[in-house]
């Protein structure tokens, strides 16, 4: 019922009265009277006045089952909830879940992570209410060795997603940072549990810096929010829910083919590598060349100086003017 409030109040121009809410909720003038209370105390400003009704002033800033199943309209991605105040990752609470057999489209959230994990064992700060730590749980029937390519599907969906919420020219820096004005707001982890041939889960881990003010020293040069570089707070419930809407979209058509051609055009469109100088350190060593996108199973193409390609699976890759390689 209280997500239905909230929906109604999201979607009314003016004032709902107590008796149009208690005749479309089945309830009494009482039980729509307390769910207001409550919402007043998670932070949504609601107005009541006599002979008129409720209006939503302003809705809360909150990653709560009831704010994301007003605002989510996926069919698939973000169907079950997991909302938590505090987690060691989120990443481990759904490996948890879905060992307990959670199904594909479980979303865990949590306002604040103590043991936030990066990609390559480094550690994620993920400081209480300004940012988005959030991961999604899938089980799709594809070889495992296809799995690094959902991360791909999630980097698109997540700057769609802030260039839809926020306005914001997102980039991505391959495989799946997302990048602002050349600094990172978003890194995506993501692990898998399987056998040889058949894949049991994968949790896609997701971390925007959505209303962070300030880093630690250490990222401070390197990573920025999305206020800071707009000057707004975003609401993190809607950008969660427009990211479930996009991977929604980008997973499906990645399932038809079990492979990137659906949106190898949007990738590469995004991606702040394309046709400028990249300095690939991998386990051959390090080499130079000019980025050419990415094939159809997301290995990024550099064009060395003879015009030969190779096709880079992983390492760090690092692009001129991105995170300080100069
Ligand atoms: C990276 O190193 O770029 C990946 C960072 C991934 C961070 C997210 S925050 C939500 C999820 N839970 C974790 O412990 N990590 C991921």
């Amino acid at each position: 019922m209280k997500a239905e409030i909230i929906r109604l109040l999201k979607e009314s121009d003016g004032y709902l009265s107590g008796q149009e809410l208690c005749g479309r909720l089945g309830v009494s003038r009482t039980a729509v009277w307390k769910v207001m209370e409550q919402l007043r105390e998670e932070g949504y400003q609601i107005e009541a006045v006599r002979h008129k009704g409720y209006r939503l002033l302003e809705a809360a800033d909150v990653l709560t089952e009831a704010e994301f199943a007003a605002c989510m309209s996926g069919r698939r991605l973000g169907k079950y909830l997991d909302c938590n105040d505090v987690l060691d990752s989120t990443n481990n609470r759904a490996r948890q879940l879905a060992e307990k057999g959670a199904l594909e489209g479980t979303l865990v959230t949590a306002e604040t992570q103590t043991a936030g994990k990066g990609r390559r064992g480094r550690s994620w700060v993920s400081p209480p209410g300004t940012g988005i730590w959030f991961t999604l749980i899938l089980r799709p029937e594809i070889l495992p060795a296809f799995a690094p390519m959902l991360t791909l599907v999630a980097a698109l969906a997540v700057a769609e997603a802030v260039e839809e919420v926020c306005g914001l020219p997102a980039k991505i820096k391959w495989p799946n940072d997302i990048v602002l004005s050349g600094k990172k707001i978003c890194g995506i982890l993501t692990e898998m549990s399987a056998e040889y041939d058949r894949i049991h889960y994968v949790v896609i881990g997701i971390g925007i810096n959505a209303n962070m003010k300030e880093f630690p020293d250490e990222i401070r040069e390197t990573a920025t929010s999305i206020y800071l570089e707009s000057g707004r707070t975003v609401r993190r419930g809607l950008l969660v829910a427009s990211v479930m809407k996009h991977m929604e979209h980008w997973y499906e058509k990645f399932l038809e083919t079990s492979d990137l051609s659906g949106m190898k055009a949007e990738y590469t469109d995004r991606l702040i590598n394309q046709n400028r100088n990249v300095l690939v350190l991998d386990s051959k060593g390090e080499f130079q060349g000019t980025c050419r996108g990415i094939d159809d199973k997301g290995l990024l193409l550099v064009q060395r100086e003879d015009g030969s390609v190779e096709k880079v699976m992983s390492g760090e890759v690092s692009v001129r003017g991105v995170y300080g390689y100069v």
